[in-house]
């Protein structure tokens, strides 16, 4: 089978590095990919927002199934392109993907289908959203209602915070339509975990529990980014834990999509904070999430082919899902400046230094520039490692990022430590 994935991140060249390993495929390509992935897949360069061009050439090229990476395409509705056209996608259609593209509708549906989560308001009006905001006392999370590249929540500990940031997505519209509406809610304090299940109709497989961090400094301190680093399994979510989740969140939310007519196809992910009062709901995204896929790729024994036709064909109940019991951790380098404006275009050094197979440079933000590589992305690499224990993939992480370098780079040194009894 000619299989196409969708995407240039970390993400993609995890699941491209997983796919060349299946026996069943014929050729891999990457839309557009990046230096990392055209090591095991042929780049396409076609932009992914171009259904018309991505429909026509999965044609002309006989692919067999179509792999979503990122949720810009998916929210978009490349889902429906492709099935139009009779070609098969992994990844849900436009109506579900509004549960990450629209953090109003997750939380509307989470509230008719009693998903625990946090109580919030949103506003479509600036001048309401900050009378919200000055009648109550702090903290407060204020979030743009769109896709933000996970940019696009701040938690405010004080009232001019909540201020300058309802400022930002609703008046400079830093975010563009995203910020149309600001989703304000109350802040939930606890450990985060990712638990990212794959979904086909009725069925649900809950795959190992991760943990992501989100703000750019050591310590969960700075601003948020898209992720600096994950591991898995996380410990934190106890198997009691994972099935009170699967019950409280994943079934009543795929009931709720049902309900409506949408029969999910894909990975749903949960975002979740277990506070005292029990796991609640930070958000949902409608794909794999970015860097959790890295240490999961790493840990997945089954071939992924084989699991993604089985999502993509009904059939999930059928497979085989198998993981390397130990763990798997990845840090990601990030570019001078990241999240905010950051230099890009800057030679990379030592990605060749690395030979051995528990440990996986994966390519986030980077570019092809003679025979150098350089820089292209707020995210640049992504070092995952697995190990007979954490501590061990850690370690490894580690002194694989250490000899890597380039002008302004940084990278959390607490990856994995987080939250550590
Ligand atoms: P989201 O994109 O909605 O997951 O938010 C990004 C990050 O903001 C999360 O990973 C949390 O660290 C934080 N966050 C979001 N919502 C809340 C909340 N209600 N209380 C505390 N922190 C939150
Ligand atoms: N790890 C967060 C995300 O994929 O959005």
């Amino acid at each position: 089978m000619n299989v196409a994935v969708i995407g240039n991140g970390g993400r993609e060249h995890a699941l491209c590095w997983k796919l060349a390993q299946s026996a069943k495929l014929s050729k891999l390509y990457c839309i557009p990919g990046n230096p990392g992935t055209a090591k095991h897949a042929e780049n396409v360069a076609i932009d992914p927002m171009d259904f018309r061009k991505v429909v026509d050439w999965c044609k002309k090229n006989d692919i067999g199934l179509v792999v979503v990476g990122p949720e810009d395409p998916l929210a978009g509705g490349i889902v429906d392109a492709l099935k139009k056209a009779g070609i098969r996608a992994f990844g849900p259609n436009q109506e579900a993907a509004q549960l990450e593209a629209d953090k109003w509708f997750a939380k509307e549906l989470m509230r008719q289908q009693a998903v625990p989560t946090a109580e919030a308001k949103s506003f479509t009006n600036y001048r309401i959203a900050l009378e919200h905001v000055e009648a109550r006392s702090p903290p407060f999370v204020i979030k743009a209602a769109g896709l933000a590249k996970g940019k696009g929540v701040t938690v405010a500990f004080r009232t001019e915070d909540a201020v300058t940031a309802i400022n930002q997505i609703m008046k400079d519209k830093v975010f563009g339509d995203a910020g149309a509406r600001v989703v304000i809610e109350e802040m939930l304090t606890g450990p985060e975990v990712s638990v990212l299940a794959l979904v086909s109709g009725n069925s649900i497989y809950i795959m190992p529990p991760c943990q992501d961090h989100k703000p750019v400094d050591d310590g969960n301190t700075g601003a948020m980014t898209g992720g600096m680093g994950a591991f898995c399994p996380t410990p934190t979510l106890t198997p009691a834990l994972m099935s009170q989740v699967e019950r409280d969140v994943f079934i009543p939310i795929l009931d709720g999509l049902r309900r409506d007519g949408v029969d999910y196809r894909g990975v749903l992910y949960a975002g979740l904070m277990l506070t005292h009062s029990g796991p609640r709901v930070l958000e949902f995204n409608v794909r794999f999430g970015d860097p959790e896929t890295q240490p999961l790729m790493m840990r997945l024994k089954s071939d992924l082919l084989d699991v993604l036709n089985a999502v993509v064909d009904g059939k999930l109940d059928e497979a085989n899902i198998e993981w390397d019991p130990r763990p798997a951790l990845c840090v990601v380098a990030t570019s001078k400046g990241y999240p905010g404006k950051y230099v890009s275009s800057v030679e990379i050094h030592g990605l060749e230094g690395v030979n051995d197979p528990d440990i996986q440079i994966f390519h986030s933000g980077t570019k092809r520039f003679g025979a150098s590589t350089q820089t292209n992305g707020g995210r640049v690499l992504a070092v995952t490692a697995i190990g007979s224990t954490m501590e061990a993939a850690r370690a490894k992480a580690y002194a694989a990022i250490g000899k890597i370098e380039f002008e302004g780079m940084h990278f959390r040194k607490d990856i994995g430590r987080v939250g550590e009894k």
